[in-house]
């Protein structure tokens, strides 16, 4: 099957009230483990790569893998940009085909500066005028939700998205989906995150557009449930794939190292087959991703 947009594939979320899962691909097995778990559920599936790649592995090749399972797919897929920091980083990858882009101006190309709320604008609208001369989506970041986990209550307050201004940022850049600051972060939490859910529905009452929740790792299941009552359309998920990965990974790698102790004197260099430390690792991907599409009511949806 082509991509799709993520326009429109969260037209029908909004329609229907759910979220669609948003995942991460780092290599082929997660890649491969995303699109299982999307096709085994029959959901609609937006698969994100981020800039980040490019310092693991050319994106084009990355890309290329995705296309062949998208391909093969029989749901509907979005090829999504995730935090793109730069208008240079999404022209690149428009080249690659993307069908969504995500254009991050909340911080500046170091992903630690913040960009004023003009910069934001700034930088946003450029990258509108790209996407959308090619048929692409894109979705901005209004708040400041990455540095949310490490702040002090006050000062998080102020990182949160602002609802009037959410509104005037959207209607000015013309962006087709808004990611907000509600009290999630990225990456494992310290304790229980306190999602502040009546900014959620504020928001949407401002904004026309669907709704992100990013750092969805570790969001407590009510929690995830409520923010898609109050508006919530797309939830990001990349770090619970990684522990989930990792964590097939360092129980099998501890099992053969035990099954095997002498095994390497002898010659025996089964324990190094890695298709057998992958497959496993790949499985605990379709089963993490499952986990979410069935807490997003996106299940059955494609
Ligand atoms: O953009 C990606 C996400 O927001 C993922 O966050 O790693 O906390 O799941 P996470
Ligand atoms: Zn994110």
């Amino acid at each position: 099957m082509a991509f799709v947009t993520s326009k429109e594939l969260l037209a029908d979320a909004d329609a229907r009230g759910y979220a669609i899962g948003a995942f991460n691909a780092v290599n082929m097995e997660t890649a491969q483990g995303i699109f299982t778990a999307a096709e085994e559920e029959r959901s609609p599936l937006i698969i994100q790569v981020t800039q980040t790649t490019l310092a693991y592995t050319e994106p084009d090749e990355l890309i290329a893998l995705i296309k062949v399972l998208a391909d093969r797919a029989t749901i509907p897929v979005a090829l999504h940009l995730d935090h793109g920091r730069t208008f240079e980083v999404v022209m690149q990858f428009l080249r690659l085909g993307m069908t969504s882009v995500m254009i991050d101006g909340s911080l500046q190309a170091d992903g630690k500066t913040p960009r004023s709320y003009e910069e934001n604008m700034a930088v946003t609208k450029q990258a509108v005028a790209a996407a959308h001369a090619l048929g692409v989506s894109v979705e901005a970041e209004l708040g400041r939700l990455g540095q949310i986990g490490a702040q002090l209550a006050d000062e998080r307050d102020e990182a949160l998205t602002d609802p009037d201004e959410a509104g005037r940022f959207v209607e000015e850049t013309g962006v087709d989906i808004l990611a907000i600051a509600i009290g999630t972060t990225h990456g494992l939490y310290k304790g229980t995150p306190k999602i502040v859910h009546e900014r959620v529905a504020a928001i949407d009452k401002k904004v026309a557009v669907p709704l992100v929740m990013h750092g969805g790792t570790g969001v407590p299941d009510g929690d995830v449930r409520k923010g898609i009552e109050a508006g919530i359309r797309k939830v990001n998920i990349d770090t619970e794939m990684r522990v989930a990965f990792y964590g097939s990974v360092r129980d099998y790698v501890a099992k053969q190292e035990e099954v095997y102790k002498e095994a390497d004197a002898k010659g025996d260099v089964r324990k190094y087959d890695i298709r057998n430390i992958l497959k496993p690792a790949r499985q605990a991907v379709v089963d993490a991703v499952s986990a979410k599409i069935r807490l997003f009511g996106c299940a059955g949806k494609a």
